[in-house]
């Protein structure tokens, strides 16, 4: 899974050595935080391409999120208590400024996001890895979810902040690597 910008056309890029057949979705995560320019729609979102490694892949329909229904007048009680599974545009904050969830690391990405691409993506006791960790959401997510994890960054501060989350968690684990 790789969360890349827009190009300033709006349009998503593969990864160097992706491979296209292996693509399976592209999913807009999409934020409404911060200044509105006067000369074009405000960009306020980020592309995440999902790729298989192979032809098989993990996807638990059944363990994901679920969201409100945009009426749910129309869909009875039972329905609009359940929710429904999102679909490849996901409306989510950033980290506000004023939350506990907030680190100061610049790039922190909110918790609830990195959480249903793990809940949908793998299973307990697999492996998770992150090689651009920043503050270790993903390290938090994976932990609380029961995965297993693998953390690297070349920022000092990332990876004290990292150590810093994760001492918090109920079981401090840490399985991280500095790259200098
Ligand atoms: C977008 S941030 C990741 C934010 C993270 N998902 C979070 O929630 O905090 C990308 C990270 O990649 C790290 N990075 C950039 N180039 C790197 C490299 N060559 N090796 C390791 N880490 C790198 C940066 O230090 C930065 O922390």
């Amino acid at each position: 899974m790789t969360v890349t910008s827009t190009t300033s056309e709006g349009t998503a890029v593969h990864p160097e050595g992706a491979v296209p057949e292996r693509f399976l979705n592209e999913i807009i995560w999409a934020y409404d935080y911060g200044g509105r320019p006067k000369d074009w729609w405000p960009r306020k979102h980020d592309n995440i391409l999902w790729y298989s490694k192979s032809d098989r892949w993990t996807f638990n329909l059944g363990g994901i999120d679920r969201i409100p229904y945009m009426v749910p007048g129309l869909v009875g009680p039972e329905k609009a208590a359940r929710g429904k599974l999102p679909t490849d545009t996901w409306w989510m904050t950033i980290v506000p400024t004023n939350s506990r969830e907030r680190t100061g690391y610049p790039t922190q990405k909110p918790i609830g996001l990195v959480d249903r691409i793990l809940r949908a993506s793998s299973n307990p006791g697999e492996l998770v890895a992150d090689f651009f960790c920043g503050s270790g959401t993903t390290g938090v997510a994976a932990k609380r979810l029961g995965r297993r994890f693998l953390l690297v960054d070349n920022n000092p501060a990332a990876f004290r902040i990292t150590n810093e989350r994760l001492s918090q968690e109920a079981e401090p684990a840490v399985a991280l690597f500095d790259t200098d």
